[in-house]
């Protein structure tokens, strides 16, 4: 039997504009995980596939070209150049990551997927390879995706990303503390990027300049925290904030969070991924970690994670 696992992701600054080729900076959260076995099955039954947390039994003959996690291993045995009829495995997933939740859980479980294979074949590939195979489920889900979550979930270390630019990563030189609230609502991000590029196409020089702002917070976000000037970070987020709202991606109850957030002592916040729901993120210090939480539950918030970034 092989195991393989991935970690979640929060994107900390940068989103949509990333798809416009602005850098963005996204971090692994290793407190939640995918987990994907790959156990030799009978002769002749074939590869079936087991996502335990949703209920679902997929027998790779049978599913549809889009079915995204047979879709991945299809993807990986060709670029493994095994033959799919060949093989007989039973292919468990399990995952910790809330499902549309903007923590990347749909890149988790192919990086995941993709390593349990390469593994129980005994093909390694490298990060690159990973997140190349990666992108192209995410493809699946998001329609025009960044690429920003697979590289994140395949490096596992803080990525600068800029579309079409070689992957950089870079070291957190303070470590710090964010608290990541879940609204409840599923993250609608085909939706909110698609509505972006509409926004776009109308009226062109005021989203690039939008853009633009947000790319340079990126910017001095990184900075920031390659300097370990951490408390510069908090209003950053506030600001990219305030851009995302103007791109109509934030929603009533990731504003209840982000207000809630700051008004126990959160030095910034903002939503993370897609938008429209999914997650929020507000950056603390560890003693306001506790009170934080507690207040983005008693907001309303469905779960709350307290994470270290360089820790
Ligand atoms: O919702 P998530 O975690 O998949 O993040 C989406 C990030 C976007 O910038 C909105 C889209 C992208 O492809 O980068």
């Amino acid at each position: 039997m092989s195991c393989a696992s991935a970690v979640g992701k929060i994107i900390l600054f940068g989103e949509h504009a990333v798809v416009y080729g602005r850098p963005a900076i996204a971090v692994p959260v290793s407190d939640v995980r995918a987990t994907v076995t790959v156990e030799s099955a009978e002769r002749g039954a074939g590869i079936t596939v087991v996502a335990r947390d949703i209920g679902r039994t997929i027998r790779m003959g049978e599913a549809a070209a889009d079915e995204p996690l047979t879709f991945t291993v299809r993807n990986t045995l060709t670029c493994l150049a095994c033959d799919e009829r060949a093989l007989d495995l039973n292919v468990t997933i399990t995952s910790t990551i809330p499902v549309a939740g903007g923590l990347g859980s749909g890149a988790a479980v192919a990086v995941a997927l993709i390593r349990a294979l390469c593994a129980h074949l005994g093909r390694p590939l490298d990060a690159a390879q990973v997140s190349a195979l990666a992108y192209r489920t995410e493809m699946l889900f998001h329609g025009t995706p960044s690429g920003i979550d697979n590289t994140v979930i395949a490096y596992e270390q803080p990525v600068y990303f800029k579309k079409g630019y070689p992957i950089e990563t870079f070291a957190v030189r303070t470590p710090f503390w964010l608290v990541v609230g879940d609204t409840g609502r599923p993250g609608l991000t085909k939706e909110s990027v698609a509505d972006v590029r509409a926004a776009w196409q109308r009226n062109p020089t005021h989203y690039n300049a939008l853009f633009d702002t947000i790319g340079h917070l990126a910017d001095r976000a990184r900075q920031a925290i390659e300097a370990g000037e951490i408390a510069l970070l908090g209003p950053l987020m506030s600001e990219n904030q305030a851009c995302l709202r103007e791109l109509d991606v934030s929603s009533p109850e990731l504003e209840r969070l982000i207000a809630a957030a700051l008004a126990a002592g959160a030095a910034g916040a903002k939503l993370s991924g897609g938008g429209r729901g999914g997650n929020m993120i507000a950056l603390v210090t560890p003693e306001r970690a506790a009170r934080v939480q507690a207040a983005l539950y008693e907001a309303g918030a469905k779960q709350v994670i307290v994470t270290g970034v360089g820790v």
